[in-house]
């Protein structure tokens, strides 16, 4: 209600409007992101999604990622080298870390199916269509994937 009168005279209004931008202002000059937020931001520009620390997976293991209404499969290979596919099997819609990581293979739960998750190229059957592998990157110990 104060407010509203304030408007009404110009001298008021500015009496209650400079002050709030001043301290708006100030705030915002105090504001100094840090190089991890500002990385994450200009990651995210880029279509890089933040997933989890390297060290979240083992090595020769897979474990899942959801972000959004899509679900991703992370591994680390026999030389802790970081990889990402989609989540789900290609065969039926099953999730894939729950299967087992062997050398650059991971294999499917629930029919034993291969995929190599370096390529996506469906290896055994009843596999036969590839699936999507995304580039990743390593910043700080964090592991990021880069979706479409
Ligand atoms: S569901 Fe993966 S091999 Fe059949």
């Amino acid at each position: 209600m104060t407010a509203l009168k304030a408007l009404n005279s110009p001298r008021q209004c500015r009496r209650l409007i400079v002050p709030r931008i001043a301290r708006l202002s100030f705030a915002l000059q105090q504001f100094k992101p840090t190089s991890d937020y500002m990385m994450e931001v200009l990651m995210n520009n880029e279509g890089w999604i933040k997933t989890c620390a390297v060290e979240d997976i083992d090595v020769e293991d897979v474990v899942r990622f959801d972000h959004g209404d899509r679900t991703y499969a992370l591994y680390r290979n026999a030389k802790g080298d970081c990889f990402a596919t989609d989540g789900h099997c290609t065969h039926e819609k099953v999730h894939l870390a729950d299967g087992l990581v062997m050398g650059n293979l991971i294999e499917c739960p629930k029919h034993n199916g291969r995929l190599d998750f370096t390529t996506g190229e469906a290896k055994r059957a009843p596999i036969c269509d590839a699936i999507k592998t995304y580039p990743v990157k390593i910043d700080a110990g964090m592991l990021f994937i880069k979706v479409d």
